[in-house]
């Protein structure tokens, strides 16, 4: 059993301190919002995450996870000291480094025993080195400490399950022997462990969202192509993905990624590499495509339905992906923007984000479910592919609609058998089921 402090109970940080917890260590959760720690301490949940609410409970009932707003508190046995705090995006695309700051400062001031700070924050290459310089500003050589970067791979929605069996785990310090203390409170995963160099490390974070995001702006791209040229993204996709150097994952065409890590880990690799010298085309491309991805979903209700004023839209989901109730960068809040400042009405249904998605959407008008959601509207659009949209009765929803047009931002549906049961039916490079300029008949 070893004694953890997590700084920070974000999805990160939460689910970092309840996982180390089920592990057998004794691990106390900070955050400096009040009232999410209050919360925590009455058994609620400050997010939605499938399984949290249950591993929190065991492990508070098992006196291993506790929860405070005080930094001596969290600190006072700590052997590890996990930063899990937020890095937003900043003014000029740059990762905000202030709350890192703030927790490195205020872990040095209570600090008055040797201690590893692990980061699990995503941060631009050299941070590692700037925590360490501001420890050792306020506490000079009084304490040793040593900063390992431990960053995180966990995907909202399987974040447990993510946390628990990872690809791998990397670890970063130039003090190989804190490097491996890290690395041994992670062998009960038993996973492949890389212990590298501290910028190193950081660097594979970045490297790894920004090659994701690629993916995933590349094969909007192939379905750009496809709408054109009469071919269907998805069979395109599955075809590519039996290629072993391909592999499927993260050939699913539709609306952009979103989120709280690509948008704004892009961007900041982006930045990082401008301010070394280095023009990052690829990156800017990647970027550009998924802006404008977003954007096609509005040109497709217009080719549809004309002049969207007093048109009724109705969103299906709006959390930036399923199984979560996270709204940060979520492609929703951009469509949702641009229909209501072309005047047309906004409907949205989600299963958890709704709460979330009011403050960023005042304007939009939430329903109960799928079934009120499609009544008088003029179109549906399909933003979030949540499982229970998979099974929606389809015949009934048609019957309440104003105008039967579904258009399928993320390609769940069948486009024969929705177009059988009566729909003007629009996915996402979907070009052979005739939404393109051509049609399978036409010579190349
Ligand atoms: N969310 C993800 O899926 C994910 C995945 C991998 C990596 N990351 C990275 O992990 C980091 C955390 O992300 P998140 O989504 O958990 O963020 P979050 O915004 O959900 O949570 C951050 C928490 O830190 C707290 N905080 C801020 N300043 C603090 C301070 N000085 N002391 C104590 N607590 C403080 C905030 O109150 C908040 O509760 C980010 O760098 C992010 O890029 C996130």
């Amino acid at each position: 059993m070893r004694n953890i402090a997590v700084i920070g109970v974000g999805y990160v940080g939460l689910i970092t301190g309840a996982c180390f917890a089920d592990l057998g260590n004794r691990v106390v959760c900070l955050d400096i919002n009040e009232e999410k720690i209050e919360k925590l301490k009455r058994g609620i949940m400050p997010i939605y995450e499938p399984g949290l609410e249950e591993l929190v409970e065991r492990n508070v009932r098992a006196g291993r996870l506790s929860f405070t707003t005080s930094y001596a508190e969290a600190i006072r046995d700590a052997e590890f000291a996990f930063i899990a705090v937020g890095t937003p995006e900043g003014v000029d695309g740059e990762a905000d480094l202030r709350y890192v700051q703030m927790a490195a400062e205020s872990i040095a001031d209570v600090l008055d025993h040797p201690v590893i700070i692990v980061n699990k924050s995503t941060v631009p290459v050299g941070t590692g080195d700037w925590v360490a310089d501001i420890v050792r500003a306020r506490r000079g050589n009084s304490v040793p400490f040593s900063v390992v970067s431990c960053p995180e791979f966990l995907r909202e929605g399987s974040a447990i399950s993510d946390f628990m069996h990872p690809d791998r785990v990397i670890l970063g310090s130039l003090d190989r022997e804190a490097a491996e203390k890290v690395a041994q409170l992670h062998l009960p995963l038993r996973t492949t462990l890389v212990i590298t160099d501290l910028r190193t490390a950081e660097m594979i974070k970045y490297a790894s969202n920004a090659f994701l995001a690629t993916r995933i702006s590349f094969i909007n791209e192939i379905a750009n192509i496809c709408e054109a040229v009469g071919a269907d993204v998805k069979e395109v996709a599955t075809g590519m993905g039996y290629d072993k150097r391909i592999g499927h994952a993260f050939l699913d065409a539709g609306l952009g990624y979103g989120g709280s890590c690509f948008p704004k880990d892009v961007k900041a690799l982006a930045h990082m590499a401008v301010i070394h010298g280095h023009q990052p085309q690829l990156l800017d491309a990647v970027m550009d495509i998924n802006a404008a991805q977003r954007q096609q979903a509005v040109s497709k209700l217009r080719g549809l339905l004309g002049d969207l004023h007093g048109k009724t839209i109705g969103l299906l989901g709006l959390a930036f992906k399923p199984n979560t109730d996270d709204m940060r960068e979520a492609p929703s809040v951009a469509i949702a923007q641009a229909l209501l400042a072309a005047g047309a009405h906004v409907r949205a249904y989600d299963p958890v984000a709704i709460d979330n998605a009011r403050r960023e959407l005042p304007d939009v008008t939430m329903t109960t479910d799928p079934y009120t959601l499609a009544e008088g509207c003029d179109a549906l659009v399909v933003v979030t592919e949540w499982n229970e949209f998979k099974q929606l009765d389809l015949a009934r929803i048609r019957q309440t609609m104003r105008q039967p047009i579904l258009l399928d931002g993320r390609n769940i549906y069948d486009p024969d058998m929705v177009h059988r049961l009566g729909f003007t039916y629009r996915g996402m490079g979907r070009g052979y089921h005739g939404e393109g300029n051509t049609t399978r008949t036409d010579a190349p």
